[in-house]
């Protein structure tokens, strides 16, 4: 069997338009949790919600938001620099503090006075930073050629117009009170409207759909506001049905998820935003090990980071990036514009596959906490299956040569053997080698349960 229709049997079949198809060509993009929550270091939007910091307390953040060394160019230069094809930026969070230049504003509960309710809730009029956060971004980002993703969060916890605050309490039912409902759906279909013509994004990322149901959202009515003048926005799979991929968080899926194109978004440590005394960091080497999965599996990986509210992104952070830069120059070519790998059962790693399928890129981890100039030592590795012979084999960044040998060829069977590899590690990457192994024609597998034929 060809190997194309395996593949088309093991994954769902490709469904991306041709405008959207940068985005599975993408591979990493960087994911940006910026708000008021920065300040003191509280989860984002979620540490009143859940009554861990009272509301009052929770919306003062925005009087310590200053942004004052924020610097855009330089944050677009670093995602750059990461490998990362597209970066996605919270214009607004679940506790409503708009980044951008919002004209909406945001009804206020009576007897509240968390902002100066004259303005919109906007970190223009309602934080020192008095300015839109989010245009000299994009700015820069298109400068810098990359993908603009704009992050929003349906519910607003903040509007009294929306019936979900506290966790354990609501406004209001929507059937008790609908034109309450309606004046918040006016409000944030606005505020979609605006961020689509005032920032055009690449790309939409919603957030917070799980509070209402489709109907309730009037999901059909937010995908024509954007494509009507935006028809090539790419939206996330959060708003329902709608959405062009899906999105699993911090768990990396075993099988592949629903829609053929998916993209896991991860923290570095354990949350989305800044909060000084979360240490969890995540290793580079975990870090990469779970990209290369997502690689496999035909996925991307969104990588989050938190800067602080002066706009000063975190030191682990930054090094993270300029780990993923290291790495992901080295071994472009296993990355971007990649399918999915061998499918299981072939190799015991992960790997991916050039879009014709010539190329087979396998990686393998390098042991970590060893000294590679040391040691004298061969990582061993075997591919199944392999019926196609190997063009050539070569180590990604190095000319060392690697040695294979087929394992078990029987002469007069047409089932392939095993193949062999040895590779040295002292001229293995310090987190993850790639061999990449050149076919003269597509990759032909052997898919039996063994025996000779
Ligand atoms: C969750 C959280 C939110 C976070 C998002 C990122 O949906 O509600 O705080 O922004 O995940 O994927």
């Amino acid at each position: 069997m060809k190997f194309a229709l395996i593949l088309a049997l093991l994954l769902p079949t490709l469904s991306f338009s041709q405008q959207t198809a940068w985005f599975a060509d993408a591979k990493l993009g960087i994911f940006i949790h910026w708000g008021m929550y920065a300040a003191d270091g509280t989860s984002e939007s979620w540490a009143f919600h859940n009554k861990t910091v009272p509301y009052a307390q929770y919306m003062s953040q925005m009087n310590r938001f200053t942004a004052e060394n924020y610097n855009p160019a330089a944050w677009a230069q670093l995602i750059k620099e990461s490998g990362a094809k597209y970066c996605v930026i919270t214009t607004k969070h679940h506790d409503g503090l708009s980044l951008y230049n919002t004209q909406l504003k945001t009804p206020q509960a009576p007897k509240q006075k968390n902002w100066n309710p004259k303005y919109p809730l906007s970190t223009t009029y309602q934080t020192p930073a008095k300015r839109d956060l989010i245009t000299p971004l994009f700015a820069e980002l298109e400068k810098a050629g990359l993908k603009k993703g704009a992050y929003y969060s349906l519910l607003d916890w903040t509007s009294n117009d929306y019936p979900g605050f506290y966790k354990d309490s609501s406004r209001y039912q929507i059937k008790d009170e609908p034109q309450r409902w309606a004046s918040f759906l006016a409000f944030m279909h606005g505020q979609i409207a605006e961020i689509n013509t005032q920032l055009q994004p690449d790309l939409f990322w919603f957030d917070g759909d799980w509070e209402h149901s489709e109907t309730e959202w009037q999901a059909a009515k937010i995908d024509s506001i954007i494509h009507h003048t935006n028809p090539n926005a790419i939206l996330n799979g959060r708003l329902k049905s709608y959405g062009d991929y899906d999105t699993p968080e911090q768990n990396m899926p075993v099988l592949h998820p629903d829609r053929n194109t998916w993209e896991l978004c991860l923290t570095t440590n354990d949350n989305w935003g800044y909060r000084p005394q979360d240490h969890h960091f995540k290793s580079h080497f975990e870090l990469l090990s779970i990209f290369t999965e997502c690689l496999g599996m035909g996925g991307n990986l969104l990588l989050d980071i938190g800067p602080k509210a002066d706009g000063s992104i975190p030191s682990e952070q930054i090094a993270i990036l300029k780990e993923f830069g290291r790495w992901t120059q080295k071994h472009s070519a296993a990355i971007y514009g990649t399918i999915a790998g061998l499918p299981y059962g072939h190799y015991h790693g992960n790997s991916t596959l050039s879009k014709d399928s010539t190329v087979l890129n396998l990686f393998v981890p390098s042991p970590q906490g060893v000294n590679p100039d040391k040691l004298n030592l061969m990582i061993p590795i075997y591919i199944k299956g392999l019926k196609s012979l190997p063009k050539s084999i070569t180590l990604l960044g190095s000319t060392t040569q690697i040695e294979s040998h087929e394992v078990g060829k029987i002469s007069w069977s047409s089932v392939p053997g095993t193949l062999f590899l040895e590779i040295p590690i002292s001229a293995m990457d310090p987190m993850i080698s790639v061999v990449q192994i050149q076919f003269k024609e597509p990759i032909q597998l052997y898919r039996g349960k063994g025996g000779f034929h």
